[in-house]
């Protein structure tokens, strides 16, 4: 069994390259090759067309892509870019896995809905995205159902790690710098561990393989994943400052003061 990890030297990749090593033959890629990194494989998922190539000459059962354009403010002046790495990157995919009948276990984002809800969303709500990044991650989500491969697109919000860029480690770097910090307080997600993530992720990957293609089709689909309990920014930021003083991380509770 291979499994071809794409963006393995991100959040959720990373961490995806433990959880994945007992259920196959694990191949890693990302952007560059990083051998510190465990990354084995330079594969540039932003050309869609030797993407496709790399992929089917590897030969993968299961893709899982993890590689994307994550920086969302950045989008909105790079939606080209944007889009070729979160949109057309995954017609590749969907091509390539229809050639070798793999299986795509791709990731996508609350973004892809208008936030304007107050209850958590279902996989069925109405997607209505208000950002360049948003509308590059619904395009690659349609485009990934549309190729008629087998896939399973995890949708998940406000990813944190112990490495990478992220809100957690950005918070301990400037309470660490400032005497006190202000956050907004009036939005609300589910903070999500990339472990949780890929934790989850192998244990759908085994269902799926164990599975026989009726129940393959049941796991298939899109899917919400994201950690238990809701937070605002500024209760997540009070939240880690918290914690980082209690364990000795940070020599003092930076106050946070909450703003709209
Ligand atoms: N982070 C979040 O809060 C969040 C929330 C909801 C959903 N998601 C989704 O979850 C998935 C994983 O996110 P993450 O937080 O793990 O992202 P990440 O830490 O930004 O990792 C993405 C990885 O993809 C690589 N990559 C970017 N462009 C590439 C290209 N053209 N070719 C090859 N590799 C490329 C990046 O390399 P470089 O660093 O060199 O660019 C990085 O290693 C993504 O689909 C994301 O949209 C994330």
């Amino acid at each position: 069994m291979r499994i071809l990890i794409l963006g393995a030297a991100g959040q959720v990749g990373f961490e995806l390259t433990r959880t994945l090593a007992g259920v196959g033959q694990v191949l890693t890629a990302d952007r560059v090759a990083d051998p510190a990194l465990g990354v084995a494989l330079a594969i540039d998922i932003g050309d869609p067309l030797g993407l496709a190539e790399r992929v089917i000459a590897l030969a993968p059962d299961v893709i899982v892509n993890a590689a994307a354009y994550t920086a969302v403010d950045q989008a909105e002046d790079e939606p080209e870019l944007a889009d070729r790495i979160n949109h057309l990157a995954l017609v590749a995919l969907g091509q390539a896995a229809r050639r070798c009948n793999a299986l795509v276990l791709h990731y996508s984002t609350d973004y892809v809905f208008d936030g304007r809800g107050t209850a958590p969303y279902r996989e069925d709500h109405a997607t209505a995205p208000r950002s360049v990044y948003g509308r590059s991650k619904l395009a690659g989500e349609q485009a990934l159902a549309a190729s008629g491969c087998a896939f399973l697109l995890l949708r998940t919000a406000w990813v944190y790690a112990a490495r990478g860029k992220n809100f957690l480690l950005t918070m301990l770097r400037v309470a660490a710098q400032r005497d006190e910090l202000t956050v907004v307080d009036d939005q609300v997600g589910c903070p999500t561990t990339a472990r949780f993530l890929a934790d989850t992720s192998a244990v759908l990957v085994r269902r799926w393989l164990a599975a026989d293609p009726v129940q393959r089709a049941q796991i298939e689909g899109i899917c919400h994943v994201a950690s238990a309990g809701q937070v605002s920014w500024c209760g997540f930021a009070r939240d880690i400052i918290a914690r980082a003083h209690a364990l000795g991380l940070l020599a003092r509770a930076t106050p946070v003061r909450a703003i709209t």
